[in-house]
This record gives C-alpha cells, structure tokens and sequence, in this order.
C-alpha cells in the first residue's frame, strides 16, 4: 500500500506542462498565500512566466514578497520571469460608474440599478474584466491565491449571473432607451451609451464562459487544497474538495500546512500533545485521501515566511519532501 500511494509532492503540478490555471484555496490562515507564493517560485524555474492573483481583498501578496503589488501585473523582485498582481474583484462596476457619470450620469444611474437587482453582477463583471486582460497578457502559467473557502467557487455562478445582466438591461433599453438617449444627449453625453453597455456585458459573458470552460478542462486548470492538520480544516477540506468535484473541476493535490516536529529529546507536553493531535488527522487524511491525491507536508516554522529568500527556501519543501528528524 505504501508503495502505491502518490509521491507527497507537487512536482507533477510543475510536470504537467499544458497547465494554464492553478487555484490554492482553503480556509482562513493556513498558508494560502504561503503556497501560492512558493509554487508560483517554482513554476518560474520551470515555464517562461508565471502571474500570481490574489484575488482576497485582504490582499497579503505584498506582505508575503515585502514589495507593493497592484491591480497591474508587476515583476517580482529577483526573478526574471515571476509578476504579481492583487486585484480588487468588486471595484470595476463602480469604475464604470464614475466613468459614466463623468459623461452624462444616466448609464450609472442605470448601472447602479444593476448592480441591486442582481446580485453579484458587479463582481462577476469585475472578474471577467481581469480575465479578459489577464487573457490578452499570454503568460504561461496564472496561479491564484484565492480568497477563503465559500467564496473560491463562485466566479462559477458568473455566467449565469452576466446573463441576467444582459436580460436586465436589454428589458430597459427597450422601455427607457429612447429617453434615456434623448436625456444623455440633451446633457451633452456621445450617443449610444446603451449599446456600448450592452456590447461590454456581452463581451465580459463572453469571457466568463470561455475561461470557465478552460476551468473544467484538467488539462488546463487544477485545484491545490491548502490545509491544517485539525478536524475543522480537514472538515472544510472535504467540502471543498466535494464542491470541486460538483463543479467538475480537477483537484489532486493536498498540502497540509504547520505541521509541528517536535524534537526527539523535546520535553514541552504542549508541543507533544499537538503533534499526536495532528498526526491523528493527518493519517485521517491519508486514509481518505492516498489513493487519488498528493499529500505535502510541511512543517511550522519558528518564523514567518516572507520576503522572496524566505519564500524561495521554503517553496523547495513543495518538491523535496520534508522529512522530520524523528523519521530520518
Ligand atoms: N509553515 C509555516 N511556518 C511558519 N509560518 C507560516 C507557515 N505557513 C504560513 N506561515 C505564516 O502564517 C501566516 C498565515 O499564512 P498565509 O498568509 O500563507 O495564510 P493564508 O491562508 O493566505 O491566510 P488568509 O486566509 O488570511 O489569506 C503568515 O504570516 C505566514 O508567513
Ligand atoms: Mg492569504
């Protein structure tokens, strides 16, 4: 049984070339940021360029890698070919807005009415927006440090949302339109807002559907789950992995975070009575998780990870396994 299981690393994310997307996901604090960080380090060893999104509002890029990072894609200090952007999914809609109200006022009007009626709408438009620009910049691999589980999956729904959207405002062009025309071009605004609007939303849907596709399609996109070994991580990690699968998109790769290695002569009861907690769960995870995932170990650190040495460092434990010194 030992020999069948899957080698505990992500080398095979780094192997599978025709990867074009990779989400780490998981719950709040065990080291999503870390992760996505560190495997972004080594896909840049490995492809011709890498981006990193975080797409947390809470961004912690800029934190990790000690240099500011904003919503256009930046190099990353000491590497040639790794960038980094942090993007905020729900500014875009209200961008429109302010643009728009620069030029007569009633398309904002009409978007803002959007944005109530349907919910989601400004952060699925704000999402396509980033795609379509992310799409046109033709990196080879795009990692995603994305925010906490319940909210990783729902660029999903987007699609559909985008199509309401468009239901929406072809109802009202066709009872306000002309009015609305008559009003923005009384107030001095270039004609054809609604149009515009329209084509917009319809690009974005557009978009949205065909990065969703390539989000179902394992050999462009796959899911590494980042946990702790605890039964309320491991719990969510189950989930996650069950919703994933809903939505049929890849997962087969588990990094359980902060995992504590007391030393042998080690007499701190804290210490000892936390690693058989968690060496419980982790074998809770091997047991259901061995025969189709990745398990990655790795160890809690005395110090944090950051800045780009710290990173690089600690993304060499996702290929070479790390191995306690009780195991060697
Ligand atoms: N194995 C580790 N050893 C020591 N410190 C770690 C380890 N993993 C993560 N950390 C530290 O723990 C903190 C949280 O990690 P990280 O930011 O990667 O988690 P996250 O899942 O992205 O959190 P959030 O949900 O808040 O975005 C960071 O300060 C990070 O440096
Ligand atoms: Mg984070």
């Amino acid at each position: 049984m030992a020999e069948e299981t899957l080698p505990p690393t992500l080398q095979n994310v780094l192997d599978q070339k025709s990867l074009k997307w990779i989400f780490c996901g998981g719950k709040g604090g065990v080291g999503k940021t870390t992760t996505s960080c560190s495997l972004a380090i080594q896909l840049a060893s490995c492809r011709e360029s890498v981006l990193l999104i975080s797409t947390d509002p809470a961004h912690n890029l800029s934190d990790a890698f000690g240099q500011k990072f904003s919503k256009e894609a930046t190099l990353v200090n000491g590497f040639p070919n790794l960038y980094a952007m942090e993007i905020d999914p729900t500014s875009s809609i209200q961008e429109m807005i302010e643009q728009s109200d620069q030029q007569g006022g009633a398309m904002g009007a009409m978007m803002q009415d959007l944005a109530f009626a349907i919910p989601g709408v400004d952060e699925a438009m704000g999402f396509a927006e980033i795609m379509k620009h992310v799409k046109s910049m033709q990196y080879s691999v795009i990692v995603f440090d994305t925010a906490p589980t319940g909210h990783t999956l729902r660029f999903l729904s987007f699609p559909s949302v985008l199509e309401k959207a468009l239901g929406k405002i072809s109802a009202l062009s066709g009872r306000f339109g002309p009015m609305l025309q008559q009003m923005s071009t009384m107030m001095g605004a270039p004609a054809g807002g609604q149009e515009d609007m329209f084509a917009k939303l319809e690009s974005m849907r557009a978009v949205i559907t065909e990065v969703n596709t390539q989000f179902k399609d394992p050999e462009k996109t796959t899911f590494v789950c980042v946990c702790i070994s605890e039964f309320l991580s491991l719990y969510e990690t189950e989930r996650l992995v069950q919703e994933l699968t809903t939505y049929e998109i890849d997962t087969h790769n588990i990094v359980v975070n902060q995992l504590l290695f007391p030393a042998k002569d080690s007499n701190c009861t804290h210490c000892s009575v936390r690693y058989k907690m968690q060496q419980k769960y982790l074998n809770e995870a091997h047991e259901l998780y061995d025969d189709f995932f990745h398990i990655v170990r790795l160890p809690l650190l005395t110090d944090e990870v950051r800045g780009p040495e710290k990173l690089k460092q600690f993304s060499k434990m996702l290929v070479e396994p790390f191995v306690p010194d009780s195991e060697k």
